[in-house]
């Protein structure tokens, strides 16, 4: 079956560590049974998700992440067809945020949505491992 990905950006609406971890066991234990991948990147101000896998499940779990009251103004951001999947070891990995290079002023003035496609990707390559100075220093030169 043929992948597909979406990722969207919204607005914590009470954040605190029970709520993390509430949301992320509904999100894994689903995800699980839906064969879907991906990652949250968490913070007080925004989360940032990454999820793929069969279009009919990723479409059906975002719009029940669209509605659900742990989070308000959803903004889609991407989505689309995509060759492989990044968090393929992952039913929801946890970013708390130290890979986004956003600012508080920045996501308050909707830089997220502004992103394109390439930065957004690479900002989740970066949390998959795939890119960046990490990653550089694991392949070895020739
Ligand atoms: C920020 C955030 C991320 C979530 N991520 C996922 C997810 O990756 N997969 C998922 O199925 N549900 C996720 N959820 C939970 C869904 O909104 C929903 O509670 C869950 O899918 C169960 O749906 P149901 O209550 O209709 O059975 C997330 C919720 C929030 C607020």
């Amino acid at each position: 079956m043929s992948l597909y990905r979406v990722v969207y950006a919204s607005q914590p609406f009470g954040y605190d560590d029970g709520m993390l971890n509430g949301i992320l066991a509904d999100a894994r234990r689903c995800n699980v049974r839906d064969d879907i991948t991906g990652a949250l990147v968490c913070r007080a101000d925004l989360y940032l998700q990454w999820l793929e896998g069969p279009e009919p499940a990723v479409r059906g779990a975002f719009a029940r992440i669209a509605r659900d009251d742990r989070h308000q103004d959803v903004r889609h951001l991407l989505s689309g067809p995509v060759e492989a999947r990044l968090f393929g070891a992952w039913a929801m990995r946890h970013d708390p945020a130290d890979s986004l290079i956003w600012t508080a002023d920045e996501v308050a003035d909707g830089v997220p949505e502004q992103a394109d496609e390439d930065q957004i990707v690479a900002i989740f390559e970066r949390i998959a491992g795939v890119s960046g100075p990490d990653a550089a220093t694991r392949v070895s030169p020739d």
